[in-house]
């Protein structure tokens, strides 16, 4: 079974044949809500929306643990993130759809680990390619047999939030390497690794990032609103398309 979380913007897949919904209670506490399980083309498909049906958790205070764990539980093997970024590299411009091959990891305070406590033994993951190169490989597949245009490579810049970042803080990420910044990429990553899941993420560029493009002195969220929406629609048929490569 194939899981899709779903960020700003998807609390719901356009194409799910609902099957049902389920309240999943986990060691870690409250996922961001039901599961929701279907069909897209025949095949099952569990659905979380990150942020709550009515887009009410911010990013910092989501329960990755328990929306990973309560995904893990599901017996599914693959995780598809959807999320939205603010673009720093230049060709990655609001519209863009993107799959990030790398992460940087700045945000802080956040409950990141399943490995904590009680006598469980250290356990440290292999995190040198964060996203699984074979669920990467599926998903420029389904983009190609979608006919749906994606950038095939770049770094995850993730960032504690709610706030949007500084200019100057853009800078810096830009100069460490980002291409892109969003606020729920860590630790979602990082556990479904040590859940053992295949995981990767399809990341719709938003808003230029604090800085970049025309509007140097403010991110300008609402002009990205209908280039965001169209955007979404190539998610669907990317999604679309996935189940069947
Ligand atoms: N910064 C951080 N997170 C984001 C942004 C951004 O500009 N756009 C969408 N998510």
């Amino acid at each position: 079974m194939l899981a899709i979380i779903g960020g700003t913007g998807l609390t719901r897949l356009k194409n799910l044949k609902i099957t049902h919904r389920q309240v999943i209670r986990t060691p870690y506490g409250e996922p961001s809500g039901a599961l929701t399980f279907g069909e897209i083309n025949d095949h099952h498909v569990v659905f979380i929306a990150r942020h709550g049906y009515g887009h009410t958790i911010p990013p910092h205070e989501i329960n990755y643990r328990a929306n990973i764990w309560a995904l893990a539980e599901q017996k599914v093997s693959r995780v598809v993130s959807v999320c939205t970024v603010g673009g720093i590299r230049e060709d990655l411009s609001p519209g863009t759809l993107v799959l990030p091959d790398q992460i940087i990891d700045y945000t802080s305070g956040r409950r990141h680990t399943f490995f904590e406590g009680g006598d469980k033994p250290v356990t440290h993951i292999d995190f040198t390619e964060p996203y699984c190169p074979k669920l990467r490989r599926r998903l420029i597949k389904a983009a190609k047999t979608s006919h749906q245009q994606l950038r095939e490579h770049g770094v995850y810049a993730a960032t504690q939030g709610p706030r949007l970042e500084t200019a100057a803080e853009i800078n810096r990420i830009a100069g460490d390497g980002g291409d892109m910044v969003g606020m729920t990429g860590m630790p979602e990553a990082a556990l479904a690794r040590e859940a053992g899941l295949s995981y990767a993420a399809i990341a719709v560029v938003s808003n230029w990032a604090a800085g970049r493009g025309d509007s140097k002195h403010h991110v300008d969220l609402a002009a990205a609103e209908t280039v965001f929406q169209d955007a979404i629609e190539h998610v669907h048929r990317m999604l679309e398309a996935l189940v069947k490569v």
